[in-house]
């Protein structure tokens, strides 16, 4: 993790002109691709780490080594953090620290459905430094345009994104107002401390970060 890091280059300058049609057909046409298996029985190992769980959860998304979740489960002892990535490579550099936390191997494209399902509600919902996908037509696989937004909605929570890429936090701003009546501006970000390892990458080059909040209403 030591080698530079080039800022986030694209043709795309500002939010994509699709991007409010797109959600709106992912709210209107709910998502429904088949669970792949090994995300099934990790989706089942985790109900039973929240099994008799009663106080808050609180996710971290595609949480790489688990730096943040330890971080998060810092900042909300009172709450049980799940770190959730789909790379066991980065899941395996993780080392284990203090703090309620637990962190498995899912994809959020399987978990985020399932959890809706189980009716799973989070305080919050972290979002720190997802991949760029910074290419117009690989938009669809932004969180903003993602079918499977509506899901992660679902799950509620207060979002926190953070990125170098100012429009991918323009992108989600915009969905998540589109979505809830919600809007909230995006911020540049300096931290003192990086709370990841990529956010500890991007300031070591002296590079620009962007930080987005939004609170799902509750119905
Ligand atoms: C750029 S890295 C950021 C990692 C970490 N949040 C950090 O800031 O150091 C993006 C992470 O998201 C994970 N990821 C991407 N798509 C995912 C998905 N569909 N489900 C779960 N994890 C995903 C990747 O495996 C990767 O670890």
């Amino acid at each position: 993790m030591n080698q530079p890091s080039q800022p986030v280059t694209s043709r795309q300058t500002d939010p994509h002109p699709r991007l409010e049609e797109t959600v709106l057909k992912h709210l209107a046409y709910p998502w429904r691709k088949p669970v792949a298996a090994h995300n099934l029985e990790a989706f089942r190992k985790l109900e039973r780490v929240v099994e008799g769980w009663k106080g808050q959860l609180v996710l971290d998304t595609g949480c790489g080594t688990g730096l943040s979740s330890i971080a998060l489960a810092h900042r909300h002892p009172e709450a049980l953090v799940l770190g959730l990535d789909k790379s066991l490579l980065r899941l395996e550099k993780h080392t284990a620290s203090i703090g309620r936390y637990h962190l498995e191997r899912i994809d959020l494209e399987d978990f985020w459905p399932l959890a809706r399902q189980a009716g799973w509600k989070f305080a919050v919902q972290a979002f720190f430094y997802p991949n760029p996908w910074p290419k117009p037509e690989q938009r669809l696989r932004r969180w903003a345009f993602h079918p499977v937004f509506p899901d992660a909605l679902a799950c509620g929570g207060l979002w926190e994104l953070r990125t170098n890429w100012e429009v991918y936090a323009l992108e989600m701003a915009r969905a998540f107002a589109i979505a809830t009546g919600v809007s909230s501006k995006v911020t540049p970000w300096c931290p003192h401390e990086p709370e990841t390892l990529f956010e500890a990458k991007y300031l070591a080059n002296s590079q620009s970060l962007y930080r987005w909040t939004g609170e799902v209403p509750e119905h």
